[in-house]
């Protein structure tokens, strides 16, 4: 298909998953507004109608918490087919929400829709202002701890099941967890998603915040999961850098997030494992790495490290298969290229990639990528993720983010601007 075909193919499917006031990721299996999908939703609709992009990431503030957090998942009406719902949550919040977060893109975002049309964006910037300074204070409160941005639950990273949780998953007791039916299962091939173990361990995790009452305290302090995680870090490290030049811009005082960024920037260090030669994830609880290659690592460019540590294992990862790169590196014993976040590669992590890798002079290589993600895409349509190896779709059909992505980035009818 060309891609001037493809693009009115991706804004058809930003159309049918919009839900009026927010976008699914996919209707299906995931059939309520998820976060950081959400943020990606306007930078897709940013490309035919600001408006809406607008709208999107108002819906999704209008659901933060009066601490500060933004959950992962808003369930603004009852939807079949969808495991765990509001009352496993239990979160008691208006509008029902998970009890989590998810890795915040939102800032970037938001700037880069801001610099579309500062006039359109102007109001709609003043009033998001003081909501992300919150959320990013919430991180830094309750995940960050002065170090690295710890996750509470692998859901809170977005990657599930990536290898970067394992050793300390099999540390959650899941004797309390009892029966429950799955609903992923009967929309996606059960081998492309995360197995009846991970999900007893999901729900465990899950059990302790709602029997705390999503104390954060108590969950930061005596949470069954608490794993350092770099591509959250580096996430938060980009989203501050736009929040401040945002709060700026604005006339407003950045020297509390410079204060963040700089936190991280030292945090990070802790998350390197000379022994891997990469940025690691690393259990809080006990102080190990997780010794796990993950695409997350490649972000360190994205989160405006300049180091280039990373460029030899980059090279190494991304040559390593046709369509790269994996969310787990080949190389690695646990590798399956068809498993979720354990092999396959992801369309929004490739352009987070390569718009650090573009900051930081390796234009070749984000060129590269782009035009990687484009021809998976070509291939096989607007797929949750795709096969490295073979560049066959997987997961969900029709995803927001994949045509999202395809709009802002991957088709060569695209601005190609970063956020
Ligand atoms: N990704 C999780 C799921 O599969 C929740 O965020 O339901």
């Amino acid at each position: 298909m060309k891609d001037r075909t493809l693009d009115l193919r991706a804004v058809e499917i930003l159309q049918k998953n919009d839900r009026g006031l927010y976008t699914v990721p996919t209707s299906g299996l995931y059939p309520y507004q998820w976060n950081w999908d959400s943020a990606f939703a306007a930078l897709g609709f940013a490309e035919f109608n600001l408006d809406r992009a607008w709208t999107e990431i108002d819906t999704l503030f209008n659901a933060q918490w009066d601490n500060g957090m933004v959950p992962h998942i808003i369930f603004h009406r009852r939807v079949d087919g969808y495991f765990p719902g509001p009352d496993v949550w239990g979160t008691n919040s208006v509008p029902a929400s998970s009890g989590i977060t998810q890795p915040p893109v939102a800032a970037s975002i938001v700037r880069h829709i801001y610099d579309h049309d500062p006039g359109i964006g102007r109001a709609h910037v003043e009033r998001l202002l003081p909501k992300l300074v919150a959320w990013h204070r919430w991180f830094h409160d309750y995940r960050c701890e002065a170090g690295p941005c710890a996750v509470t639950h692998p859901w809170e990273s977005g990657r599930d099941n990536a290898p970067d949780w394992d050793a300390a998953m099999a540390a959650i007791d899941t004797s309390g967890v009892g029966e429950y039916t799955r609903r992923d299962t009967a929309h996606v091939d059960a081998s492309m998603r995360p197995t009846k173990e991970d999900y007893d361990r999901y729900l465990a995790i899950l059990y302790f915040g709602r029997d705390h009452e999503w104390d954060e305290a108590a969950i930061r302090d005596r949470g069954p999961f608490r794993v350092a995680d770099p591509a959250m870090s580096f996430i938060l490290m980009r989203a501050n850098r736009d929040l401040a030049d945002m709060l700026e811009r604005f006339g407003q005082d950045r020297a509390e997030v410079d204060g963040w960024i700089a936190e991280l920037e030292a945090g990070v260090e802790d998350l390197w494992n000379a022994d891997l030669g990469a940025y690691d994830a690393r259990d809080l609880r006990t102080g190990d790495f997780a010794g796990s290659l993950s695409s997350g690592s490649f972000l360190s460019w994205y989160g405006g490290l300049r180091d280039d540590r990373m460029l030899d294992w980059y090279d190494k990862v991304a040559g390593a298969l046709p369509y790269g790169v994996p969310s787990y590196y080949p190389q690695g014993a646990k590798f399956n290229a068809k498993r979720y976040w354990r092999g396959p590669v992801w369309g929004i992590v490739n352009r987070l990639i390569a718009v650090g890798l573009a900051d930081a002079g390796h234009a070749d290589r984000a060129e590269q990528l782009r035009e990687r993600t484009a021809e998976l895409i070509r291939k096989g349509g607007f797929h949750e993720y795709f096969d490295p190896e073979d560049g066959s779709a997987a997961g969900g059909g029709t995803f927001t983010w994949t045509a999202a992505i395809w709009l802002a980035w991957a088709s060569s009818s695209s601005g190609r601007a970063a956020a």
